[in-house]
């Protein structure tokens, strides 16, 4: 993953600012999304504005922070081949890329600190999905699921 779309609500914000300065160091090439200073909007909107670069094509992965990280879960889990995974720690954040092939990373910056929190993404972006028939026969189930009840 090189291309990454990032975004936060005011719950996020702070760690998103954090990671976005660890990121750019390391070379990722980055898009924020939003929101662009501290203040009150809706996580879902930014979810959303995220998660559809994802799906087209246009970031590799996405990293999305709200106050608990749920919320923007829930959204960008809607849009069409998007994987989005709530991860709270490196355990959760490598099987999320081995077996669930997550390509959005979900954290709550009221839950994580910075230092956690940049621990999970370096994990995150470090594993790659196992693409063995097992796990591609269960994650075409839900993008199945999506396409034909979602
Ligand atoms: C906003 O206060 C908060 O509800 C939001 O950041 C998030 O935690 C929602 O899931």
């Amino acid at each position: 993953m090189k291309r990454i779309v990032i975004g936060a609500d005011h719950g996020g914000y702070h760690l998103k600012e954090f990671l976005k300065e660890r990121l750019g160091d390391e070379g990722y090439l980055l898009e924020d999304v939003g929101v662009l200073e501290f203040k009150d909007v809706d996580y879902p909107d930014i979810a959303f504005k995220a998660a559809e670069k994802v799906s087209r094509g246009e970031a590799e992965g996405g990293i999305l922070i709200c106050g608990t990280g749920i919320g923007m879960c829930n959204a960008a889990s809607l849009v069409e081949g998007v994987i989005a995974a709530l991860c709270t720690n490196e355990y959760m954040a490598r099987m999320s890329r081995l077996h669930n092939a997550a390509n959005v990373l979900c954290l709550g910056g009221r839950v994580v600190g910075p230092e956690l929190a940049w621990s999970i993404v370096k994990e995150w972006l470090q594993t790659e999905p196992l693409n063995d028939e097992k796990r591609i026969r269960r994650r075409g189930k839900i993008e199945k699921y999506r396409k034909e009840k979602g």
